[in-house]
């Protein structure tokens, strides 16, 4: 690139194509910028491909009203999921041990792979450092990462000691420009958290302009476009340009559990939602939570016209998200929470076909950038532009055969958005309690008590009623227990004094040994 000074032949090529697509403002404090400045821009904007930026904004701006009327009349064309596609961990209880041996034996293959959503920029939680990286205040201190590293050891610990044979469970991560480089130093310094370098693959997904609602390409500083993640579903772009599909082919994976990063309870590649798929021999899963207030800001996996989808709470009216069905639930009650099951045949085919034609959302944001005319920083107190996301769950409608598996809230999720100071939903309170109640569950069930500090029983109320119950303290590492099982020999008949931690080196807190 061209030292500061005059415009060389690279700026000026850049400000024609620039200009060809109505956003060569972007060059208007170039000779503001001094080398280091240029050539920072310079390369960004050469990474950039403005014709198709705004061919993105016009398709998600609709095109004069596409979007919008397809959204149209979407109440009438909303179908619940039938239940011949629906399988439960609760209602259908008899069935998991068949569904969670069948997912243990292809984990024991070595053909189950977990990719984790972790590119995402957190603005609402606010910590400077990626989501994974977030320690709630367990006990333990672990964080989320952690505690998913250590729920794929243990899994595949299960898998090798009932089948025999060695086996990994490939763990696929996807990260932004905002995350990539932090993410990897913690993991190193960590040392994969015990699991194998080679078993944790990192790749980045793509990014995007943040636009004005004129279409026209914000600045963050003078020298800097203002750069987004292009959404979760920016993954399938992502898994072409990068070639994991053909190292999961190389690796001979057929399943792959996609989940995000925020979630403290869950159950990275779960045997029993993995083998449910397999015995329906769908090509495409997704987990969902059961909606049980009507206004609950969740969207619920339905078919729309007959093609399986995602519809927004925002998306229907009041009197559809109150419908209720014979037995009495809300009729559109499939809560969608971003945990899905893909095969590799089907990823493969969303990646080399199907791709393009997902349509970017759009989200209308606070996005602070430089003013144009003055040069000043502007941060907006109400939204000023937009942000183009795809999501994980665009590619449903792809599926030739789909299936939705339902598991209880207080079991599998409890998403960490929110920081402890804005507002008493999915926060590092609300996560932390909700592991260590489902921990003190776990100890309840298989035959342990708690005892308060005189020695008297604590009643066993295992949920939380309010935000404002503290939970008995209880955690339990993954290395121990994934899903409750395996704890009858630690706990059974004994009385336990909180905090209780039981870790691979034992019991801690321990009162007294059997009554
Ligand atoms: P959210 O939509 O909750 O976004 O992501 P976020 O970035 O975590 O938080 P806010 O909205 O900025 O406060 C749901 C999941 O999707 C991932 C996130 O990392 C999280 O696991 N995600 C989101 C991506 O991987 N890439 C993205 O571009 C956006």
């Amino acid at each position: 690139m061209e030292a500061a000074g005059g415009e060389g032949d690279v700026a000026a090529e850049l400000r024609q194509r620039l200009a060809a697509g109505g956003q060569d403002h972007v060059l208007r404090f170039w000779p503001e910028l001094d080398g280091a400045a240029r050539r920072a821009l310079a390369a960004e904007l050469c990474r950039m491909d403005v014709a198709e930026i705004n061919r993105f904004f016009r398709r998600a701006r609709g095109d004069g009203g596409g979007a919008a009327a397809a959204a149209a009349g979407l109440d009438a064309r909303m179908e619940p999921v039938p239940r011949d596609v629906l399988g439960s961990a609760s209602r259908d209880r008899g069935l998991v041990p068949r569904w969670e041996s069948r997912g243990l034996a292809e984990i024991a293959a070595s053909r189950v792979a977990a990719l984790l959503l972790a590119g995402g920029q957190g603005t609402r939680l606010g910590v400077p450092y990626p989501k994974g990286m977030c320690d709630v205040g367990l006990p333990s201190r672990k964080t989320l990462f952690h505690l998913q590293a250590q729920r794929l050891r243990r899994l595949q610990q299960m898998a090798e000691e009932q089948h025999g044979t060695p086996c990994h469970i490939p763990w696929y991560i996807m990260t932004s420009g905002r995350t990539m480089e932090s993410t990897k130093e913690f993991f190193q310094k960590h040392r994969y958290f015990g699991l194998k370098k080679e078993n944790v693959i990192f790749f980045q997904q793509g990014m995007l302009p943040a636009l004005g609602f004129d279409g026209k390409i914000l600045l963050e500083e003078k020298g800097k476009i203002a750069m987004a993640p292009d959404g979760n579903g920016g993954l399938y772009r992502a898994l072409g340009s990068h070639g994991i599909m053909d190292d999961m082919e190389q690796r001979g994976v057929r399943s792959v559990h996609v989940y995000c990063v925020d979630n403290i309870l869950v159950k990275v590649a779960d045997p029993r939602f993995i083998g449910f798929c397999l015995e329906k021999g769908a090509d495409c899963g997704a987990k969902v939570v059961e909606k049980t207030n009507p206004t609950e800001p969740v969207g619920v996996v339905c078919r729309v016209d007959g093609v399986y989808q995602v519809v927004e709470y925002s998306e229907i009216s009041l009197g559809t998200a109150q419908q209720r069905g014979p037995d009495g639930r809300l009729l559109f009650n499939a809560g969608n929470i971003a945990n899905h099951y893909f095969t590799t045949a089907f990823l493969k085919d969303v990646v080399n076909i199907y791709e393009p034609q997902l349509q970017h959302h759009v989200a209308e944001k606070k996005i602070p950038h430089v003013d144009i005319t003055t040069g000043q920083l502007v941060q907006p107190e109400k939204p000023n532009g937009i942000k183009m996301e795809k999501f994980v769950f665009d590619i449903f409608q792809f599926s030739k055969k789909f299936v939705v598996y339902e598991v209880l809230r207080e079991d599998e999720f409890s998403p960490l958005k929110n920081a402890d100071s804005q507002n008493g939903k999915d926060n590092p309170t609300t996560a932390r309690h909700a592991l260590m109640s489902l921990h003190h569950c776990w100890v309840l069930n298989a035959g342990g008590h708690f005892v308060d500090e005189n020695g008297t029983r604590i009643p066993a109320i295992p949920r939380l009623k309010d935000a404002n119950d503290l939970p008995v303290e209880c955690e339990i590492s993954p290395l121990v227990s994934y899903g409750g099982e395996g704890l009858e020999q630690l706990v059974k008949d004994r009385e336990f004094r909180t905090p209780l931690i039981i870790d691979e080196d034992g019991i801690h807190e321990l009162v007294n040994n059997g009554v």
